[in-house]
């Protein structure tokens, strides 16, 4: 529910008591709204990259820790003083690790492996009493726990959103060191939980930094345009630290807008500017805005795109126009050098294959990708839609679970509300409806729709076939503002050459995107359609796809599993798989498949017949 709406409801039942009684209660809704929305805030610096930081990034020591012997000494990173000393390890002695990097994919010991690992670092500070320093991590899969000159300054449960920790107290001028037990053992109540089909890439995945920030700082801002309306930018900035309550401009010069907001005692204000002659973002022209946010003592810039995304019956409109979305799914794996990319530019080359493919869209599966592709994707012309974990089936009754999987969305809202590529947040993938499933997901719907109702919220969901009929009835739809639902057709559900035979049906009047479609094939591998792991099996499949599509009245977007294979220990064939599932459009070393080409056929369609819409 979401505070606009608490406002009509309110306002229709108090027309019956006195001025006074209305004011007062008036009062009071505000207050729930801000504090409701406050406490859901997330506590990270919005936009790292543009504050006074220090990069940790590079060789980092580890140790390998399978039994977790270290638990109680490692963080001290203690020395060996005298030759009697009894000191069973010494991170200065031992090897490094790239960071940021998985571990996995560094060291062919660690490939398949899964549990502790300490990491420590030396850096140097020239502290500046009066400054605020915070630790900044990008990601650290699964689990971490940081300690800062031998104590603790945090943890942090959820692999793939940033996170940080307010060190000012644990840093002294001069040599630091840092050090991270990161633990990435797959956990029934963890969300992901046991079982997924990806690798379970451990270790610091993410920048890390050491943000110096004044006394008092923007600690966060939102400025995107108000839902469905293209006139008002609306947002708010939140400022922390001692003089909360004071004036702060929002500046975009080349629209001519610089205005002037005054932050509340806990250092709150919204923004609602209203706008004229801006240009708005869209794949076609990608465009960004600089904007300038400048308090007292602190000032951030960003650039911003600004679009209005809704939907309308069955259609998707973005800035007014319905439009269909080109997509492809892809998973946040760099092919060429195995493992989490760590960088924009190993991020460009999927995104750019994604082009290729003439796409206007990606579905970044099944977890939040490196922050890179979403400002890429801004700049690049390409719409996202962005998930979380939420994967086959979670530990649905346990409160704790249910924490972890909001938290990690709450972060990832936190983290891109600002990219105008991004317009739907996903809250999973491939959950089977059970009544505990049915309470966890539609809170987390109402939870996404609190902290931003400028974008749609979907879920990969499952239908199920009877009689050669598709059929999508599950509960949850009536919560998304757009369905979609994973369908294999051809792959796991009969073969290529009885995909005529399929229809859908579709229990909701809302705009439908396919989340996933398609089939494996070994790059190279030639032989009839019906061979299946053939090139000319998969291509089949894509062909009698793009003739299904037709079939489904309200379909608004596809995006097929997936962009390039990947890697997977659930993928055993020795001969097609060898850890290694399939489904790519391209292969890890780049290879494009024929089905490629039937599907950039079906776009190139898609976008002449929606160019004239
Ligand atoms: C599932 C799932 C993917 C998986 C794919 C497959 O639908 O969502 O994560 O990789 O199908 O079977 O290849």
């Amino acid at each position: 529910m979401t505070f606009p709406f608490i406002h009509f409801l309110v306002h229709s039942c108090l027309n019956h008591i006195s001025s006074e009684m209305k004011k007062y209660f008036l009062f009071l809704i505000t207050c729930c709204a801000v504090f409701f929305t406050a406490t859901a805030q997330v506590d990270i610096l919005q936009n790292i990259d543009a504050r006074n930081i220090q990069n940790l990034d590079g060789r980092w020591h580890y140790i390998i820790d399978p039994y977790e012997t270290g638990n109680n000494s490692f963080y001290k990173n203690r020395e060996q003083q005298s030759k009697s000393d009894l000191i069973e390890y010494d991170f200065a002695k031992s090897p490094t690790l790239n960071v940021p990097g998985d571990w996995n994919s560094r060291d062919d010991q660690l490939l398949f492996y899964e549990g502790t690992i300490w990491y420590e670092h030396d850096f140097n500070v020239a502290f500046h009493p009066g400054k605020k320093y915070f630790l900044y991590f990008k990601s650290v899969n699964y689990e971490a726990t940081v300690y800062v000159n031998g104590q603790k300054a945090g943890e942090h449960k959820g692999g793939f959103t940033p996170f940080q920790f307010d060190v000012t107290s644990l840093l002294h001028d001069g040599n630091n060191f840092v050090v991270v037990k990161a633990n990435n053992t797959r956990r029934k109540e963890n969300v992901p939980t046991e079982n997924f089909d990806w690798w379970n890439y451990g270790g610091i995945t993410g920048n890390v930094a050491l943000a110096e920030i004044s006394g008092t700082f923007i600690s966060d801002y939102k400025i995107q345009l108000a839902k469905s309306d293209n006139k008002h930018i609306s947002g708010f900035v939140q400022l922390k630290g001692q003089q909360a309550g004071q004036k702060i401009t929002v500046g975009i010069p080349e629209a001519n807008i610089n205005t002037v907001i005054v932050t509340n005692d806990s250092g709150y204000a919204d923004i609602n500017i209203a706008v004229k002659n801006l240009h708005y973002w869209s794949p076609e022209d990608p465009r960004l805005y600089n904007v300038v946010i400048k308090s007292a003592d602190d000032s951030v810039k960003e650039k911003i795109g600004f679009r209005t995304i809704e939907t309308k019956g069955k259609d998707i409109l973005l800035n007014g126009k319905s439009i269909f979305l080109r997509g492809i799914c892809m998973h946040d794996e760099d092919p060429f050098i195995p493992g989490r990319p760590r960088n924009a530019s190993e991020c460009r080359m999927m995104l750019l294959w994604a082009k290729e493919l003439n796409c206007n869209f990606i579905r970044l599966a099944h977890y939040p990708h490196n922050e890179s592709e979403a400002r890429l994707a801004d700049s690049l012309g390409i719409m996202l839609w962005e998930e979380v974990p939420v994967y086959w089936s979670i530990d649905w009754d346990n409160p704790a679970t249910y924490d972890i999987a909001q938290q990690q969305l709450s972060e990832l809202i936190a983290r891109d509300k600002n990219r105008a590529g991004v317009i739907v947040w996903s809250i999973g993938n491939e959950t089977p409806a059970t009544d505990a499933r049915e309470k966890f997901m539609e809170k987390l719907a109402d939870h996404a729709h609190l902290l931003d109702n400028t974008r749609l919220v979907s879920a990969a969901l499952l239908g199920h076939i009877n009689n050669d009929t598709f059929h999508l009835d599950d509960p949850l739809g009536k919560k998304l503002d757009v369905v979609s639902f994973n369908e294999y057709i051809g792959w796991y559900v009969g073969l290529p050459d009885e995909m005529g035979k399929y229809n859908f049906k579709i229990d909701y009047d809302k705009p439908i995107i396919i989340t996933e479609t398609g089939g494996g094939a070994l790059a190279g591998f030639h032989a009839d359609d019906s061979t299946r792991f053939s090139e000319e099996f998969q291509e089949e499949i894509y062909k009698n796809q793009v003739k299904l599509f037709a079939r489904i009245d309200g379909l608004r977007g596809t995006t097929p599993w997936i962009l390039v294979d990947f890697r997977s220990p659930k993928r055993l064939n020795p001969t097609y798989q060898d850890y290694w599932n399939r489904k790519g459009l391209i292969s890890e070393t780049g290879q494009k498949k024929k089905a490629f080409y039937v599907l950039k056929a079906f776009y190139d369609e898609m976008e002449k017949k929606y160019s004239n819409k």
